[in-house]
C-alpha cells in the first residue's frame, strides 16, 4: 500500500514551526512544505490576494497527490479557508480553529486575548471562531507585525524584543486577559518572552501545537494514518532561491531541513 503525503504552506518560513509539530505528533507521515518566499509577506496584503496566492499553491500540492493540507499560515488561513475548501475535494485544515478551540477550553475567565498579523487580526477570524465557540467571550486583539522580523531575525530575547513586546502586549495585559493566542506562525519562537512579558497567570495558546492535533484526528478518522511503524520523509518546495529558506529555517523547524527546491510561479500556479 502506497500512503500519500500531506502538504502543508506557508507564505515562508513561518510555517516551518507548524510542520515541526506534525512531525511530532506524527513522525510516521510523509510531508511536502511550500513556502511562498517569492511572495512573502502575506500579513500586509489584501484577502484578496492572500486567496489567489493560497488557491494557486493548493493547486500545486493536490498535483503531487496529498491526502490532507494543512494552511500553515494564520494570515491564509484567515482569509482563504472557505475558497481552500470549496477547491479541494481532500481535507484542508486551517490554524484558525484548533489555536481559537484551544483558548476557549484554557480560559477561566472567557477574556482571550489574540495576537497576529495585521491582515488576520483585520479578518477578525479568531473572534469569529472564538465566539462560535463561546458566544459570551470577551475577545481582545492586536496586530503585532514586528514580532515576524524579530523572530526571523532572532531577536527573540532581546532589548529590542522586549520593548517591542512591552509596547504591543500593555493594552492586552491591562484588560487582564487570562489566554492570549499566538495566532501567526512566527509567534512560538517569541514565546518565553511574550509570556514573560504577559506575567504569570496567562496561559498562551499555540496554534501550531493545536493543529497538529486537529490534523492526527481528521487522518485517524478517516483511516488514513500511515502505520506508526513507519518513518516518514520530507520535501520542501520554495518560490524564491532556497537560500534564505534554508539559512533561517533550521531555527523554525528545530531541527535539520532536508533538500530544499525552487519551483517556479508557472509550476506553482495553474488551475486544478
Ligand atoms: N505566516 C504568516 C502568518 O502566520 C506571517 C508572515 C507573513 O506575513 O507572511 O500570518
Amino acid at each position: 500500500m502506497t500512503w500519500k503525503s500531506i502538504g502543508i504552506f506557508d507564505s515562508g518560513v513561518g510555517g516551518l514551526t507548524v510542520l515541526r509539530e506534525i512531525m511530532q505528533t506524527l513522525p510516521q507521515e510523509d510531508t511536502i512544505y511550500l513556502g511562498d518566499t517569492a511572495r512573502v509577506p502575506y500579513g500586509t496584503k489584501s484577502p484578496e490576494t492572500v486567496t489567489r496566492y493560497a488557491e494557486e499553491i493548493a493547486s500545486f500540492l493536490f498535483r503531487r497527490d496529498i491526502k490532507l493540507l494543512v494552511v500553515a499560515c494564520n494570515t491564509a488561513s484567515a482569509v482563504a479557508l472557505p475558497a481552500l475548501k470549496r477547491l479541494l475535494p481532500i481535507p484542508v485544515v486551517g490554524v484558525i480553529e484548533p489555536g481559537a478551540r484551544r483558548g476557549v477550553e484554557v480560559t477561566r475567565s472567557g477574556r482571550i486575548g489574540v495576537i497576529g498579523t495585521a491582515g488576520t487580526i483585520r479578518s477578525s477570524a479568531y473572534t469569529r471562531a472564538i465566539k462560535r465557540l463561546k458566544p459570551d467571550a470577551e475577545v481582545l486583539t492586536r496586530a503585532c507585525p514586528l514580532f515576524v522580523q524579530l523572530a526571523e531575525e532572532g531577536w527573540t530575547d532581546n532589548q529590542v524584543a522586549r520593548l517591542t513586546a512591552e509596547i504591543y502586549l500593555k493594552e492586552l495585559q491591562l484588560a487582564q486577559v487570562d489566554t492570549l493566542v499566538l495566532g501567526c506562525t512566527h509567534y512560538p519562537l517569541l514565546k518565553p518572552m511574550i509570556a514573560e512579558t504577559m506575567g504569570k497567570g496567562v496561559t498562551l495558546v499555540d496554534s501550531a501545537h493545536e493543529t497538529a492535533r486537529t490534523v492526527a484526528e481528521i487522518l485517524s478518522r478517516n483511516s488514513l494514518l500511515r502505520p506508526a511503524s513507519e518513518e516518514g520523509n520530507h520535501t520542501y518546495y520554495v518560490t524564491d532561491i532556497p537560500a534564505g529558506f534554508v539559512r533561517i529555517g533550521n531555527r523554525f523547524l528545530g531541527g535539520k531541513l532536508g533538500d530544499v527546491f525552487q519551483v517556479t510561479l508557472d509550476e506553482a500556479g495553474g488551475a486544478l
